[in-house]
């Protein structure tokens, strides 16, 4: 069976091959889905990785990926006072990957204020901490394609595009942070850049009212093939494979000197929607292809949401690598072969019920486009 993480020998293209070697790189948020992903990448490459992470590595994607030993955990939330400066001079620093946030739109409709505080203050109190402390180390941050709003936009986005009316928290709390690293690099001279993703997937993410990890659970427990009333399954978005991503983080991190204080989009190049997503992990999961139920409102022009990549292209030689087919077969694989391990950790910190699952689908106003 393919193995998800292992199946895809990634290129990279001109300085992304030198080595990390003798480069101490915090990961933010490293436990998370995207944060596991890159450690392992970072790790691989010969870094020194420190991981600062408010959740506990057991049964993380870290954990899941086998990788919560070999680097070192900090357990804290970043807004603690004095954390950050500690470990940004006890560990010397060379590079921090923000990629620490509360994730989900429908939590964050909930909780805006904890959203802010995760999403906002927290990279507020990075910033002014590497200002204070380390003021040559780089920054690389994990922002969003919801920084351009609920969109109308059928053309692929460019990144200097005028944002559009939000409708969650999660996305003007991505759009301030967004703002607030571009401003520290161009008012104080700090070495930032800003990465923005649309719909990420692979193996190892624990976030199941996500499409792809949602429609394997549905597929892996024998529950309906029903995506509920959020959306008409025709709606198109990118996907984007999480080591296509990874690469994007350590591209834009060897390239500050050319790409501090800019904003860079990374997505697939080409929609896809998100009935055909289903059905392609259906297929993957046993050769079948289940017709996904989409229960919502059916929309005259299909909704779409895609990303311009060509700045990512021209600046950083970076072009997605995965195609979607092959990604979402390893994906599904990947947690075909993990699923006891995903499900008794789930089990064990009594984690999002089916029941609370359902209800914070129903309360997912905003499509899936994150
Ligand atoms: N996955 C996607 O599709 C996607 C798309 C666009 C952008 N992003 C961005 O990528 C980043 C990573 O997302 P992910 O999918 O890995 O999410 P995730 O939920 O899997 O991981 C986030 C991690 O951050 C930690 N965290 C949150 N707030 C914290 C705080 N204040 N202090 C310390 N730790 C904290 C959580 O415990 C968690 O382990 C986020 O910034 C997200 O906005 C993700």
């Amino acid at each position: 069976m393919l193995n998800g993480v292992h199946q895809f020998q990634l290129e990279f293209p001109k300085e992304a091959g030198i080595s990390w070697r003798g480069r101490c790189c915090l990961v933010t948020g490293g436990c998370g889905f995207g944060g596991a992903h890159l450690v392992r990448q970072l790790v691989e490459r010969g870094a020194e990785v420190v991981v600062i992470d408010r959740s506990p590595p057991e049964g993380s994607s870290l954990d899941l990926l086998g990788l919560s030993r070999g680097v070192a955990y900090i357990r804290g939330d970043l807004s603690q006072p004095g954390l950050l400066r500690h470990v940004l001079f006890e560990f010397r620093i060379d590079y921090v990957f923000h990629l620490a946030a509360q994730p989900l739109v429908p939590l964050s409709i909930e909780q805006p204020r904890e959203t802010m505080e995760s999403n906002f203050h927290a990279t507020l109190e990075l910033l002014e901490t590497l200002r204070d402390t380390r003021p040559q180390c780089g920054l690389v941050y994990a922002s969003s394609a919801a920084c351009y709003g609920a969109t109308r936009e059928r053309r692929p986005i460019p990144e200097d595009y005028a944002p559009q009316a939000f409708e969650n928290p999660y996305a003007a709390s991505k759009l301030a942070a967004d703002a607030l690293v571009r401003t520290y690099a161009r008012c104080y001279g700090l070495r930032a850049v800003v990465c923005r993703f649309m719909n990420t997937y692979g193996p190892g993410d624990r976030n199941f009212s996500r499409l792809v990890p949602g429609a394997i659970r549905r597929l892996t427990e024998g529950r309906p093939y029903d995506f509920g009333d959020r959306d008409d399954g025709q709606t198109e978005l990118d996907f984007l494979h999480v080591c296509d991503m990874t690469r994007a983080y350590l591209l834009a991190g060897l390239s500050l000197d050319t790409v501090s204080g800019h904003a860079i989009n990374f997505g697939s190049g080409s929609p896809l929607s998100v009935d055909w997503v289903t059905r392609c992990v259906s297929r993957a999961f046993d050769g079948k292809e289940r017709t996904p139920l989409f229960r919502g409102k059916r929309q005259r022009i299909p909704r779409r949401k895609s990303l311009d990549i060509g700045k990512a292209r021209a600046l950083l030689g970076w072009a997605p690598q995965i195609a979607p087919e092959m990604g979402l077969a390893g994906t599904v694989a990947w947690y075909c072969e993990n699923w006891e391990r995903v499900q008794a950790f789930a089990e064990a910190s009594n984690e999002t019920s089916p029941h609370e699952e359902r209800r914070l689908e129903h309360s997912r106003l905003n499509g899936m486009a994150r």
